[in-house]
């Protein structure tokens, strides 16, 4: 199964139906497609299956209750409902579909289901005379009318022994349909637009053991690249030594030095926009030891001369991109220091980030980015680095119909 659901975070709700054990399965199909999952149990879901299946199988604590007080202090439930971009509740309980039309909070899963601005998803399985039920399906066109989507449920044999509607969608089909919804519902503003983007770190070699490299780990970078895609663009992804899976239908490079990167950057256009997320390293070492330099004095010197300035090349590359995106990572006076690059390196828009501070730049899952542009300014987050990511590529749409 391809990256379908890359970047995104599911929080799954399972209620108590003995469809819950085929939201075991869901969990791992979810995985394999991208997203992180985390899962809340009803209380009754969790005499079907246990919590430990589902811990074990989405790498995250299971929560299901309100007043559990250590789990509230590792991630509280309000944080819990921003952490998730889809809330999908599989198996959805009949009791569960009424309490959602009615905007009840009397356990962690509706509460939850409040306190989320994500798009919800419900995939219902129950006896088929309850989901005929006229109750039930006037819950459903409540749900439904505020655009919750409905996945199945399908038709057939039932546990109780009955054959009709309410039979919980196999795990594949909901992940088929949640991602086909993703897709849709990503605006395809950079339809056909060429983005070339770079990420991660560049290591440059001391001797064949040693390198000098930063802790950019890529992260703002793919999701970049994940963002561009689902947008319609035809992303070509340069990137530095990293751990990350390459996001579906983006064409990779893999580079490991400033100079590879260079020649891989500019080897790769002409292109629409580029985006220089990478952490390049600005100097390396004058030469590289062929063999492994041994510590028989007690200091060593090194002597550094600076990398090609990619970002600078391309924006005065003949075959400029139409629209050259820097990124800057500051410490201090980050408006004075980001618009200082934006003249100096002839760009056209720079996404300046701290670093140095917790939830944001290198390694962490968030970012703040206030951008930069000759005429304006705007302020991107505090949030996911998907997120940004989606914001920063809908601000350079708008920049690319400006006459
Ligand atoms: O990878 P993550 O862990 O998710 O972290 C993300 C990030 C912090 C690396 C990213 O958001 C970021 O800020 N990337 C740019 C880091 C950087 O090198 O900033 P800079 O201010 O040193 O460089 C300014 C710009 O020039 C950048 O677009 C950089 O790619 C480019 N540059 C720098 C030096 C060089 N030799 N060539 C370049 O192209």
């Amino acid at each position: 199964m391809g990256q379908s659901l890359q970047g995104e975070r599911v929080l799954l709700g399972v209620c108590a139906g003995i469809a819950a054990y085929k939201a075991a399965e869901l969990v791992r199909r979810l995985r394999e497609s991208g997203a992180q999952v985390r899962v809340v149990l009803t209380d009754g879901a969790s005499h079907f299956v246990g919590a430990a299946t589902f811990q074990a199988l989405s790498g995250n604590p299971v929560r299901s209750s309100l007043w559990d007080a250590a789990a509230e202090a590792a991630m509280g439930h309000i944080e819990l409902a921003r952490w998730a971009s889809r809330v999908l509740i599989a198996p959805c309980t009949a009791d569960m579909l009424a309490k959602l039309a009615h905007g009840l909070a009397d356990d962690l899963l509706s509460t939850l289901c409040l306190a989320s601005t994500a798009p919800l998803a419900l995939a219902p399985a129950m006896n088929n005379r309850m989901w005929l039920h006229p109750a039930t399906q006037a819950n459903l066109e409540i749900v439904r009318a505020r655009g919750t989507e409905i996945l199945g449920p399908a038709d057939g044999g039932q546990a109780c022994g009955e054959t009709g509607p309410g039979r919980l969608l196999e795990p594949d089909a909901i992940v088929a349909a949640l991602a086909s919804n993703t897709e849709k519902n990503a605006s395809k503003v950079l339809q056909d637009v060429r983005v070339l983007i770079s990420a991660g770190p560049t290591f440059e070699d001391i001797d064949p053991v040693r390198y000098l490299g930063n802790r950019s780990s890529g992260k703002m970078g793919f999701a970049l690249a994940a963002a561009a895609q689902a947008m319609g663009a035809q992303v070509t992804l340069v990137s530095g030594p990293t751990a990350l899976p390459t996001p579906n239908g983006v064409q990779r490079i893999d580079v490991r030095s400033a100079s590879e990167m260079r020649d891989a950057v500019l080897g790769g256009l002409p292109q629409d926009v580029y985006i220089g997320a990478a952490a390049v390293a600005d100097y390396m070492p004058q030469r590289t030891s062929e063999e492994k330099i041994k510590k028989s004095s007690a200091m060593l010197v090194l002597e550094l001369v600076r990398t090609p300035d990619i970002l600078a090349e391309v924006a005065r590359d003949t075959k400029r991109p139409r629209l050259v995106v820097g990124f800057a990572a500051e410490t201090q006076a980050l408006e004075d220091n980001a618009r200082a690059k934006l003249d100096a390196k002839h760009v056209d828009m720079i996404a300046a980030n701290r670093v140095g501070v917790a939830g944001s730049g290198f390694e962490s899952d968030t970012n703040t980015l206030s951008v930069f542009w000759r005429d304006g300014s705007t302020q991107l987050g505090p949030t996911y680095k998907t997120e940004v990511a989606r914001e920063l590529l809908s601000l350079i749409a708008a920049q690319l119909k400006q006459p």
